[in-house]
């Protein structure tokens, strides 16, 4: 298992700058992933890391090893991409075994590593087909069997499952994850898929045109976000985000567009702030209640379990996620936030308060 280092990495292309100075350490055996919108850089760090790309400031170590220098082959990291990459002309078994062959690992072993890691991915009864006889999914089995078989000290993916449909992408997450799990080999993982993210990973990187925006589990992004950016990229839908008036202190009480809201705890803020509340976290109910605002359901979307549902209010518009039947566009609702689930951001840094 190995340990990532990258200090002060920068990557300019013609002169604009798309990475600007990231410091990260990727633990041994760590899942990570670099997660953004389209553009932000994620795949040119990746490929800096894989040492693809040359970065044009910055350090990078493997077990304080400094591999800034080093060919691909001599980091020995393996990279799964988007595109299979797979030799066409080539059974699904010599697809596996052709980084043992470059090796001129004997037939024995390669016989028995092919078929060793070909199980690990599901893919027994596979080995004697072409690539063309496969799904999608059973292509990105063998590029990822390919990447195993090696017993790199570094996995790199950029976006693997990307041309999986839906439901595949969620099965072979699973597997992803169990895989990590069997093989303990440090990953890093690129994605602007935010739920893939949160699935997979031990830690996610946000970023945003080349900087880091934060650093954190799943669960922290989303339930302490660092900033507007991260609050609005992280989670599904989106959380709602609405200027807010301080109209008294003490404990603050927030007039969000003409619903008062008190806050739980003490805390000096400016007069203006940005407030932010998950779909989750607007209790709906049919019947109005103290402290509760009303609103009209102008869309409303089943999705099983619970149903999300736009409400207009003030001229407003608001996601809600409630357990309530019946609930068709028109309809009259009553709401309120759960104060102590409130984000507070500054309207001028975006910074969390
Ligand atoms: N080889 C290159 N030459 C010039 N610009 C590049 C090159 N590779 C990437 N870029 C630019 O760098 C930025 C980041 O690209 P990329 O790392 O591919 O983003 P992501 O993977 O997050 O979508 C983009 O603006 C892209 O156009
Ligand atoms: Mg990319």
């Amino acid at each position: 298992m190995t340990r990532v280092e990258l200090s002060g990495i920068r990557k300019s292309f013609n002169g604009t700058e798309v990475i600007k100075g990231v410091d990260l350490v990727i633990e041994k055996g760590e899942f990570f992933t670099f997660l953004g919108p389209s553009g932000c850089g994620k795949s040119t760090l990746l490929n800096i890391v894989a040492g693809l790309e040359e970065p044009t400031a910055g350090r990078i170590y493997f077990d304080g090893e400094d591999v800034t220098e080093l060919s691909p082959p001599e980091r020995d990291v393996a990279m799964v991409f988007q595109s299979y990459a797979l030799y066409p002309h080539m059974s699904v078994f010599e697809n596996i075994a052709f980084p043992l062959r470059v090796r001129r690992e004997p037939r024995d072993r390669v016989n028995t590593e092919v078929r060793r890691v070909a199980s690990l991915v599901g893919l027994e009864g596979h080995l004697s087909k072409r690539p063309s006889q496969l799904s999608g999914g059973e292509r990105q089995r063998v590029a990822l069997a390919r990447a195993i078989v090696r017993r790199p000290r570094v996995f790199l993916m950029d976006e693997p499952l990307s041309n999986l449909d839906a439901r595949l992408r969620i099965t072979m997450r699973t597997e992803l994850k169990r895989l990590h799990r069997e093989l303990s080999i440090t990953t890093i993982y690129v994605t602007h898929d935010q739920e893939e993210a949160m699935s997979l990973s031990d830690r996610v990187a946000v970023f945003q045109a080349g900087v880091i925006q934060q650093c954190a589990t799943a669960m922290e992004l989303y339930r302490s976000p660092a900033n507007l950016f991260v609050a609005r990229f992280i989670g599904s839908p989106p959380m709602n985000i609405m200027d807010a008036r301080v109209v008294s202190k003490g404990p603050p009480v927030l007039d969000i567009g003409g619903i008062r809201v008190e806050l739980k705890e003490e805390r000096e803020l400016k007069e203006h702030v940005l407030v932010g509340i998950r779909a989750e976290d607007v209790e709906l109910s049919f019947d109005a209640g103290p402290s509760m605002a009303s609103g009209i359901v102008d869309v409303a979307e089943p999705l099983g379990v619970y149903q999300l549902v736009e409400i207009v209010y003030n001229g407003l518009r608001l996601m809600a996620r409630t357990e309530l039947e019946d609930i068709g566009a028109g309809r009259r609702v009553y709401f309120r936030f759960i104060p102590e689930r409130i984000h507070l951001f500054d309207p001028e840094t975006e910074r969390r308060l």
